[in-house]
């Protein structure tokens, strides 16, 4: 059923420059429900498919469909980055408030969450990544994993059914990496996670694929 149909690209195709070797020529289908993960080489373009995805870069050719309906401009996407949770590879890219409270605030806010509704998400957010009383803290002044967390703690509060998480175990210590699996073992998540954390993957996705030549191909 097409409703089922979350991401699908079709010959996508996409190209730095032409000096750059990578070339990439995707057929991919998330449908509701999928739980899939990307493992592959440095370099390979597992972060180039979630811009793809994200509208932060445009396809050469073929066609980007996202909540059933074809992405082209810039003005298609901003329903795809509304709704898709996306965690960058790099907290940096992510993160730009003075405090870490407003950093969660600022997606609730955008929805039009006012109040108590919102202070509660904060907490919430918070708690669910093991941030507790961090909330007046400069997010720039955060440990790396403490970034990390603040990260998906922003997606977290802005409650996405779809996540798109790029290399999220990354720096994390492992109670906070079982956090993170748990989070994910809600119900009604689809999601495509990038990882080099093979026994992360095998936990908490049911597909894996890894990039070949620009490709994606399935691994058993
Ligand atoms: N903005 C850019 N301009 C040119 N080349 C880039 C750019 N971003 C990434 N690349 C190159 O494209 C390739 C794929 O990058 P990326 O998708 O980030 O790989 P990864 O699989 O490690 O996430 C790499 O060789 C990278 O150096
Ligand atoms: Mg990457």
């Amino acid at each position: 059923m097409e409703d089922s149909v979350v991401i699908n690209l079709r010959s996508t195709y996409f190209k730095y420059s032409e000096d750059n070797p990578l070339l990439i020529d995707l057929d991919f289908t998330l449908s509701r429900g999928d739980r899939v993960g990307i493992i592959g080489c440095n370099g390979c373009g597992k972060t180039t498919l979630f811009y793809l995805i994200m509208g932060l870069l445009r396809p050469h050719a073929g066609e980007i469909e996202v909540f059933g309906k074809k992405r082209e401009k810039e003005d298609d996407f901003v329903e795809v980055r509304e709704k898709i949770g996306f965690l960058f590879q790099n907290s940096d890219d992510q993160l730009f408030c003075p405090s870490v409270r407003e950093e969660i605030a600022f997606g609730p806010l955008n929805f039009g969450k006012r109040g108590k509704e919102v202070e509660d998400i904060v907490d919430e957010s918070l708690a669910s990544v093991g941030l507790e009383g961090f909330k007046q803290r400069a997010p720039y002044h955060l440990s790396g994993g403490e970034k990390r967390r603040l990260a998906v703690a922003t997606i977290l509060a802005m409650k996405p059914r779809v996540l798109l998480l790029d290399e999220p175990t990354l720096g994390l210590d492992l109670p906070t990496v079982e956090k993170i699996v748990d989070i994910l073992d809600k119900p009604g998540l689809s999601y495509i996670i990038i990882s080099q954390n093979r026994e992360f993957l095998k936990r908490t996705t049911s597909k894996l694929y890894t990039f070949e030549n620009g490709a994606l191909k399935t691994v058993d």
